[in-house]
């Protein structure tokens, strides 16, 4: 088989928080044999209520800093970076880069039968109409219903992920895109799966839950395997590193204990770095 020489590198993730720990944890779980190397951006974090300018800013320097982390491929684990920077920083780089959204859109187009979807994100997001765009370039009989939901992602930050006081700002949130007979709901922000359980009890059985973090893994196996990137050592093989590494910009301990709450395993060091410098 042809082999990279960089395959035994790890994937950048980076978000501005916890949320892109979804999206770790599905490349955990359908790539095992992948490293990779976390950053959340928790000094800065929300990232929702930014301008382009800034998130584009924040996304290069991050980008600089997994690059010295000896990186092969890339995933912003962010709506709002991916809908705001991805399309600069992919032409600024000379390894893979992925974000999220195309990989949502394209599955709720193929879930929805009625040609009705909500999505929910930040509000940077939302006002990119990114989903949109993708969702009716694929399907133009589609309507799109979208709304953002500021105040999920610091609910979330805070570990409120089932507290009465989230259940009912999800209600308001969440009456308006019901009342449109949506029958699919794109959780277009990386946080909001760990809100999951709540908004499924809001918009009941009939609705489907789209969390993009399972395509995104899924289309980062198939461009790994596309450019002869997969790493072909086994999961049990001896890493020369530490399979999984996590930096972030500020209150690492809080987001250790956020992290070891979500993911399949115990994070045992988070480093803190200064991403200003990068
Ligand atoms: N989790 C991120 C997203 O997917 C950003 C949330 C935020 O920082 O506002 O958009």
């Amino acid at each position: 088989m042809k082999e990279h020489k960089n395959c035994r590198a790890s994937i950048g993730v980076f978000d501005s928080g916890v949320g892109g720990l979804t999206v770790a944890r599905e490349i955990m779980r359908n790539l095992p044999k992948e490293h990779i190397v976390y950053f959340g951006d928790t000094a800065r974090v929300p990232y929702g209520s930014k301008s382009k300018d800034t998130i584009l800013r924040f996304s290069r320097q991050i980008i600089h800093f997994l690059r010295t982390q000896d990186v092969k491929a890339i995933v912003i684990a962010c709506n709002t970076a991916s809908a705001l920077a991805l399309d600069t920083v992919e032409k600024e780089l000379d390894i893979p880069i992925i974000g999220v959204i195309r990989p949502g859109a394209r599955v709720a187009v193929t879930a929805t039968k009625n040609h009705r979807i909500g999505v929910i994100g930040t509000e940077s997001t939302i006002n990119s109409h990114m989903y949109r765009k993708l969702i009716c370039e694929a399907d133009p009989s589609i309507t799109v219903y979208e709304k953002a939901c500021p105040l999920f992602c610091p609910l979330v930050e805070e570990g409120w992920l089932k507290d009465p006081v989230t259940k009912e700002v999800a209600r308001r949130y969440l009456d308006e895109l019901l009342e449109k007979d949506i029958d699919s709901l794109i959780l277009g922000c990386t946080h909001y799966p760990l809100l999951r359980s709540l908004i499924r009890d809001l918009v009941g059985d009939t609705v489907t839950l789209v969390n993009p973090a399972y395509e995104t893994a899924k289309e980062l196996g198939e461009l790994l395997a596309r450019e002869h990137l997969e790493n072909p050592d086994e999961p049990s093989d001896p890493p020369a590193t530490e399979p999984y590494r996590f930096f972030v910009s500020d209150m690492a301990d809080k987001f250790g204990h956020f992290a070891n709450s979500i993911l399949p395993y115990d994070i045992t060091t988070i480093q803190k770095i200064n991403i200003e410098e990068y």
